[in-house]
């Protein structure tokens, strides 16, 4: 099943757009010329992950070493902080236990088609 979203440019702008897929919502996110798609209901209490802010993270690395990365891949709850890999959508400190479902989102002509 395909769901078309809406212009690319304009959820570029917005930065997310949440979109109602039979009453759950997906946040459609825009990461520089990258679109990804979650379920914009955060495992812990259910806030909105489109609220929610991109970062890095800390690597692991050797002691005195300290390694930032994943830049604009960490999207990070708006309530109480828990951390998610935005392209797998799984957890940073809990990986196996919480996760984020994730969708893939295409561009076509413009417009974005989400895929479920
Ligand atoms: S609701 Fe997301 S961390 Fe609590």
């Amino acid at each position: 099943m395909e769901i078309r979203v809406g212009a690319a440019d304009d959820v570029r702008r917005e930065g997310c757009r949440v979109v109602d897929v039979a009453g759950r919502p997906v946040g459609i996110i825009s990461v520089g010329a990258s679109f990804f798609a979650v379920a914009d209901r955060c495992p812990h209490m259910g806030a909105s992950m489109c609220a929610g802010s991109l970062s890095g993270t800390m690597l692991p690395s050797e002691p005195q070493e300290h390694e930032y990365g994943m830049d604009q891949r960490v999207l990070r709850c708006p309530w109480h902080g828990w951390e998610f890999d935005l392209e797998t959508g799984r957890s940073l400190l809990e990986p196996r236990r919480y996760g984020l479902k994730t969708y893939e989102v295409t561009e076509d002509e413009g417009e974005l088609v989400l895929h479920l």
